[in-house]
């Protein structure tokens, strides 16, 4: 696996590769890997001939007040983890050559970028559409993996591909899961042993949903009702917001029937943390 510092010796390295006429898959991450990011690299193998990956804790979508500067970084338990996953090229720029001194242009996704945790983080999404509209512009991908993890910056980032005309295709990966239900993220490294075991109440609010639409309710204001009502169990966790939404527009939809996405995000202690499910239609 070759390791690419800037702009330029990535893009040359990724036009090598499918010049060669290989299909290629691309992972972009923030790093301290866990098995939810690895699964994108097992789906990106199983859908093209070679695969990129990047890390880069990008500056541009952390607010002042949010966690850049102590955001884990495991550079080389990554790297190996990678090779090992059969990466071919990985990209790891500092943010200088990303970002350098009078840089002023941004991509920005408008109406979706302030829903879900757009709201609770102006400007976060600006800066994911930003950067991943540069990766995919260095990188050239055929096709690039997301996880459903973040359903909001699936929506947004399928959104900018459609509107900007990029010939990527996007697809995404379901949510891996700690046994417990607790979404894999790397921010779960700052959770003490009370607050781990607290985190798993979001996932028991989404199921408590899950299982009330499966007993027929289709009212979304009955299902948020009964899914804060598992939230407020537990003490030590403050609810961001609890959403029922359209999948693709992040509109709320005030009934179920042709499915939606259940998006969740909560405070426990200063770990901002966001899970979700997707409530199938009737017929699907
Ligand atoms: P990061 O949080 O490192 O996540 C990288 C990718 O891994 C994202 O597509 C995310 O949805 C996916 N992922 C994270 N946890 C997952 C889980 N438990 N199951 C499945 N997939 C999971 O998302 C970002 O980085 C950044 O915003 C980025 C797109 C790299 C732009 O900076």
């Amino acid at each position: 696996m070759k390791v690419l510092r800037t702009p330029d010796e990535m893009h040359a390295a990724c036009w090598q590769l499918r010049r060669q006429g290989r299909r290629l898959g691309f992972v972009p991450t923030m790093g301290a890997l866990h098995q939810g990011h690895l699964s994108l690299v097992l789906l990106a193998r199983a859908q093209s001939e070679a695969v990129a990956a990047s890390i880069f804790v990008n500056p541009l979508q952390f607010g002042p007040s949010e966690d850049f500067a102590k955001y884990p970084r495991s550079f080389e338990r990554d790297r190996q983890l990678l090779e090992a996953e059969g990466v071919e090229l990985l990209f790891a720029p500092a943010p200088e050559d990303m970002y350098p001194p009078g840089a002023t242009t941004y991509v920005s996704v408008e109406g979706l970028s302030e829903k879900l945790d757009g709201r609770s983080r102006p400007g976060h999404f600006r800066g994911v559409t930003t950067v991943v509209s540069k990766l995919f512009h260095i990188v050239e991908p055929d096709l690039a993996l997301f996880g459903q993890k973040d359903a909001a910056q699936v929506a947004i980032v399928k959104r900018m591909v459609s509107d900007l005309d990029m010939a990527v295709r996007i697809v995404v990966a379901p949510i891996v899961r700690e046994p417990d239900g607790l979404a894999m993220s790397s921010r779960n490294s700052y959770l003490d042993p009370q607050q781990r075991q607290s985190a798993t109440v979001l996932y028991r609010a989404l199921r408590r949903i899950q299982s009330l639409t499966e007993q027929g309710e289709r009212r979304a204001e009955a299902l948020i009702s009964a899914g804060r009502q598992v939230m407020a169990q537990e003490s030590g966790v403050r609810l961001d917001y609890l959403e029922v939404v359209h999948g693709d527009t992040l509109d709320p939809v005030p009934d179920v029937s042709q499915g939606a996405l259940v998006a969740i995000a909560a405070w426990v202690g200063t770990t901002r943390l966001i899970d979700n499910v997707v409530l199938p239609g009737r017929g699907q």
